[in-house]
């Protein structure tokens, strides 16, 4: 807990963890509307995790993501993690810089996931749902996070990059250390853990790099890889960091994207039936449940001295802009808690804003839609288990904790 500065006005502050707001475990998205209640302002200040600002409405969270020459993406997490040489512990191309130095990578990531490359693949994408719906088809029931939502990715990732899927619990592993910290870890802890972390996907990317280095393959990995930075080869640094961010970027924001969607189905008849009876909803609904089940939260650093929102904001203090207050505004979404499939403009900031805008957006609604088309096709009868008690958990990215019970009719045995 960080002592409230001097330039900070009292009325600013508000006792609201970020990473584990109050009251999360009833309900992710309802205890981040706890910021929307009357009274708050549009920018409050909070002593937890060294001490941050955050914006609590649409419009300025959205400028946050958009103004890259008042906010910087140098530290985009808190508490912050300074290196010896001044940068965080997390720092990585291409989330961690600004343009203009930020451009040439995104021009790679961006014709690496170009629309056309990412239908290319859906026929992949459909296969490992399928093959992971059947496997528990048959028993009636499954832990819907561990048996689907966490499969789902992970399982496209290696399928894209053509990468070994037994290596894929280590990896997830890695993932894990450096995008959800130890609760309770001090600083340095977490610091060593993510170094380490980084330092054990690196050693592992380094065959795979080399591999892939100089010839014509056409997974996502090798056009990354043999990529060009402007009129440069990429270094080897450079690789390993873009490689890491593409499969970080897809792994738990599509894992909890998954499960706030199915928890909603499965709590909701007339939803559900209705998209079954009609699959050519799908996309529009997944346009919904995208700004009604935002899971994203990072945040930027204030440049230089500045006011906003009529407060002074100082030179490397942190203003984190929440994904969940963007799309739940009811400045900007009228009854933001209801899904509302007809719903004629949708505004979030779901997938971020500006620059650093998700790359994987594509691909995310393209894994979503799939889901859904085909769990309806199949279990169009699913439920949550009745007497289940499902919890949340707030981070970077909020949860659902495991496991989330579905059960349904299984089909008579043969
Ligand atoms: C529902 C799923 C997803 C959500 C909610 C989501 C959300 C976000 C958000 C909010 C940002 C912006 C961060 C910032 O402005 O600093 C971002 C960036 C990014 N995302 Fe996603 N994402 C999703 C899926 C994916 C997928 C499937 C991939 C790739 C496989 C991916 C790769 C990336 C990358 C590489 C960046 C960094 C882009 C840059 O810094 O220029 N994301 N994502």
């Amino acid at each position: 807990m960080a002592e409230r500065p001097a330039h900070v006005p009292p009325e600013r502050v508000v006792d609201f963890d970020i990473y584990n707001p109050p009251g999360v475990e009833a309900g992710f998205h309802a205890a981040w509307a706890a910021l929307h209640a009357q009274g708050v302002p549009d920018l409050v200040w909070t002593p937890h995790n060294g001490g941050h600002w955050v914006a609590t409405r649409g419009r300025l969270i959205s400028a946050v993501y958009e103004d890259y020459a008042r906010f910087s993406n140098r530290t985009m997490l808190v508490p912050k993690l300074p290196m010896p040489d001044g940068r965080d512990a997390r720092h990585i191309v291409p989330s961690y810089i600004d343009p203009p130095e930020h451009r040439p990578y995104r021009n790679l990531l961006n014709s690496t996931f170009a629309p056309k490359a990412i239908s290319t693949i859906e026929g992949k994408i459909r296969d490992i749902a399928v093959a992971l719906i059947e496997k528990v088809r048959a028993c009636g029931r499954c832990d819907f996070i561990s048996d689907y939502a966490e499969m789902l990715p992970i399982q496209v990732f290696m399928s894209l990059v053509e990468l070994p899927l037994s290596d894929a619990p280590m990896l997830k592993s890695w993932a894990e250390r450096i995008t959800n910290p130890r609760k309770g870890a001090s600083v340095e802890e977490t610091r060593h853990s993510i170094e380490e972390a980084h330092e054990l996907l690196h050693a592992y990317l380094a065959p795979h790099i080399e591999a892939r280095l100089g010839g014509d393959g056409d997974d996502m990995f090798s056009r990354m890889i043999n990529g060009r930075i402007g009129d440069r080869p990429l270094t080897k640094s450079e690789m390993r960091d873009m490689c890491t961010q593409v499969m970080f970027g897809g792994l738990d924001t599509v894992v909890n994207s998954l499960g706030f969607v199915m928890l909603h189905l499965a709590t909701t008849p007339a939803h559900r039936e209705a998209l079954a009876a009609d699959p050519a909803g799908i996309p529009a609904a997944i346009d919904e449940f995208i700004r009604r089940y935002p899971v994203v939260t990072v945040g930027r650093e204030v440049r230089d001295d500045m006011v906003l929102d009529g407060v002074q904001l100082m030179r490397g203090e942190m203003i984190m802009a929440p994904t969940p207050l963007a799309g739940l505004d009811d400045r900007l979404n009228e009854r933001p808690f209801d899904v509302d499939f007809e719903r004629p403009c949708i505004e979030h900031t779901s997938f971020g804003n500006g620059v650093h805008r998700c790359p994987g957006a594509q691909l995310a609604r393209t894994e979503l839609r799939i889901t859904l088309e085909e769990w309806l096709a199949r279990i169009p009868g699913l439920e949550v288990a009745p007497g289940a008690r499902v919890s949340f958990r707030g981070g970077v990215v909020g949860r659902i904790e495991k496991p989330l019970p579905l059960v349904w009719a299984a089909p008579p045995r043969p």
